[in-house]
């Protein structure tokens, strides 16, 4: 029998100033104390202030955990999850991108299951993790709709990842677009370009289905709709809260069906040399994509056509063709780096990258059969651009 699952038990707030409604929120999943997990930039913004503010307002006590660093180690996740103890937690708010919710979901875990990330790396949890409220402030990962922890193995070099569709769910994620409309150009890029290849992946690769195709395909018009007006006009908040929806829907689709080999290079290289995980994707997925048309010409074509490319008088092929061109131009426009500028990614580890990237799981879901060969042949394409 070829059965498909898809779960979604979080429940999304969305909407401009909903940050305020995080004191009721934690009332309502019955928090008395909670851990804020941020980092030591969000730690002192405007959000960080709303949400004490909310809190204060709910008679909810807290305490924070400032230090968290981009791709989230396994000792920092220790460290937090001392202090959720010591401090006696009943909840877990987690403030920021996908590191500060992937570390405050992987602490809730912690807390409830004992053990290190190592310990719960690939298996399925034991308990129910602390009740958690996600609260991105930007629109790429979709980690606060995801049942799944990415933690970097410090010793391994190694992405960890603590999954569990039952146990590592958020109760809460507030969606509040204004919270990302002070995020820089270089980063509402980045992470947007995060989003739409979570879309994108979550459409082409080979386990999706009927359900997520629908959601994926939204999230993509939606992405390539606004990307650009909120890089290059940040207060536009209409273009940040089409942003906000269509990454927690991307979030939705990807984690019910699954990534592919531009989020395999990217683990990759996010952990040998701690390029953010947005950067990586961006500069990986027109490539991927354009090695990945002859597995489903069709699909590929239709992810084209969502992204603007006009279908009158081509062939599926043709159509699929331009896709990566309309994806390169894309990428371009809102100015993410070229491989050849990441000056630390040197050609001669080329081979050790792609041979990391093809044994990495999410390599089995891609969209096409790819290799080691396949991942060099991506590389040295990526590396071709100027
Ligand atoms: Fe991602």
């Amino acid at each position: 029998m070829n059965s498909q699952n898809f779960y979604h038990a979080t429940k999304v707030v969305s909407g401009a100033g909903t940050i305020q409604l995080v004191g009721k929120e934690a009332l309502e999943i019955g928090a008395k104390k909670v851990l804020i997990i941020t980092d030591s930039f969000l730690a002192k913004s405007d959000a960080m202030k709303k949400i004490i503010k909310s809190l204060e307002a709910s008679d909810i006590d807290y305490a924070v955990y400032k230090d968290v660093r981009p791709n989230p180690r396994d000792e920092d996740c220790g460290l937090s999850t001392q202090l959720a103890k010591k401090e006696k937690v009943d909840a877990i708010i987690g403030l920021g991108g996908g590191s500060s919710m992937d570390q405050c979901k992987a602490t809730a875990a912690l807390v409830t299951n004992g053990g290190t990330c190592r310990d719960w790396d690939g298996k399925a949890l034991k308990e129910v993790m602390l009740p958690v409220i996600c609260i991105p402030t930007t629109s790429g990962t979709g980690s606060e709709v995801t049942f799944v922890a990415v933690i970097t193995d410090s010793e391994r070099k190694y992405k960890m990842s603590i999954f569990d569709p039952v146990r590592l769910i958020p109760k809460v994620a507030i969606t509040d677009p204004e919270i990302t409309l002070s995020l820089p150009p270089s980063l509402t890029a980045s992470t947007g370009i995060d989003a739409l290849t979570h879309a994108i992946e979550a459409y082409t690769c080979k386990a999706a289905q009927p359900i997520t195709d629908a959601i994926a395909l939204y999230a993509i018009e939606q992405i390539n709709k606004n990307v650009q007006k909120a890089v290059e006009k940040g207060y536009d908040l209409k273009a940040r809260a089409s942003m906000m929806n269509a990454s927690t829907m991307a979030g939705i689709a990807f984690i019910n069906s699954n990534v592919g080999a531009v989020h395999a290079i990217s683990e990759t290289i996010g952990a040998w040399y701690d390029t953010p995980h947005g950067v990586c994707n961006s500069i990986f997925l027109p490539h991927i994509f354009k090695y990945n048309i002859p597995a489903d010409v069709e699909k590929h074509a239709m992810v084209a056509s969502k992204m603007g490319v006009d279908p009158i008088g081509k062939t599926k092929m043709e159509i699929a063709e331009e896709g990566v061109s309309v994806i390169k131009e894309l990428c371009n426009a809102v100015k993410i780096p070229k491989l050849k500028e990441l000056k630390y990614i040197k050609q001669e580890n080329f081979f050790t990258i792609a041979q990391t990237s093809a044994a990495n799981l999410l390599s089995q879901d891609n969209a096409r059969d790819i290799d080691t060969d396949g991942y060099l042949e991506v590389l040295c394409s990526a590396f071709q651009e100027d």
